[in-house]
């Protein structure tokens, strides 16, 4: 561990709970257990832990990375989900908090409410990771932003527009990782979508410190013009499904699509990737494609040669993994 990084103990509810140096420190980490896999040791720095795994929403990757990223190093992981135990029901979150703390080294939260895994940090007395709320998903930018490290080299002074729902916990805590890593960031989205006002002044403070900038803007063709990372997330999140129509209207422009990565004017310069956080509608042929017209991204860039969205999904393997490791270690 870095003499200036020390993260035992710590809980991540949200991006902002991380120092500009903490975020670095853990993509370095993340890049060298990536590579210490790669080579076949296996030295279980985690052995004999055991973190629970509470969801109240669905997932795949999030799953499945703490899973395995826990099991890569002796670590036990527990699934519950939400509906098996008692949690909210018979028993307060506080006290399944602080029944679990009792058991476990770690609580990795997936829900709704941001005060839910804000309740688990406060009553359990170990170490909580947010594994997307509502507002947040802190885990997502951390893996975001190692895919695009390990494609560029660096991350200071590239830029990344997020296109799309404005407001969402993927853009949230993007806005954050990219202003804590000097990336500039412009979140294109609808003026109803568009994200707090208060995120955005911290965001822009932080961004100043790391020279970089942070920006709103409407217009898609204006916004990806130079832009190195094109990111979208689905037009409507866990939770909103009712939402559904008033989303299609509002981000149909909004569409990731061949001409809008044209008009990058750095397809030709390799200077260019495709994100997006997965699960993602991306072909006509799907139930809810052709039942409802929602799809953010063309079948065209999202099997585009500049798509990194696997890279990606897996690094939220890796990166998880870091965050297991920098603070129970
Ligand atoms: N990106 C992400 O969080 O995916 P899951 O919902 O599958 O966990
Ligand atoms: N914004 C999406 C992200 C899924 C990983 C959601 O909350 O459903």
């Amino acid at each position: 561990m870095s003499e200036k990084v020390n993260m035992k103990g710590k809980a991540l509810l949200a991006l902002s709970d991380l120092s500009d140096e903490e975020v670095l420190y853990l993509i370095d980490l993340s890049s060298k257990l990536k590579e210490k896999k790669r080579s076949g040791v296996r030295d279980c720095l985690l052995a004999g832990k055991n973190i629970a795994l509470v969801f109240e929403k669905s997932s795949t990757r999030t799953r499945c990375a703490a899973a395995v990223a826990a099991a890569d190093e002796g670590c036990h992981a527990e699934y519950l989900a939400s509906h098996d135990i008692h949690f909210g029901k018979k028993e307060s979150v506080a006290d399944t908090a602080r029944v679990l703390g009792r058991m476990f080294d770690g609580i990795f939260f997936r829900g709704y409410e941001q005060s839910t895994v804000e309740i688990f940090a406060e009553k359990s007395g170990v170490p909580v990771w947010n594994g997307l709320t509502n507002e947040s998903h802190p885990t997502q930018t951390l893996a975001d932003l190692l895919t695009v490290k390990e494609r560029f080299g660096r991350l200071q002074g590239l830029k990344l527009v997020y296109i799309g729902d404005g407001r969402n916990n993927v853009a949230n805590s993007l806005m954050l990782g990219c202003a804590k890593t000097g990336v500039n960031y412009v979140n294109c989205t609808p003026s109803e979508l568009s994200p707090g006002k208060d995120l955005v002044s911290m965001a822009s403070d932080l961004a100043s410190k790391n020279g970089s900038t942070i920006s709103i803007e409407r217009n898609p063709d204006s916004a990806v013009k130079g832009a190195n990372i094109v990111y979208t997330d689905v037009w409507v999140s866990m939770g909103e499904e009712d939402k559904r129509e008033e989303r299609i209207r509002l981000l149909k422009p909004y569409q990731v699509t061949m001409d809008l990565m044209r008009g990058t004017g750095n397809m030709e310069s390799g200077e260019l990737i495709f994100l997006h956080c997965l699960p993602a509608f991306h072909d006509f042929n799907t139930e809810v494609t052709k039942e409802t017209g929602a799809m953010e991204v063309t079948d065209e860039v999202f099997e585009s040669e500049f798509s990194r969205v696997f890279d990606q999904a897996e690094n939220r393997m890796h990166t998880i993994k870091a965050l297991f490791v920098a603070s129970m270690l």
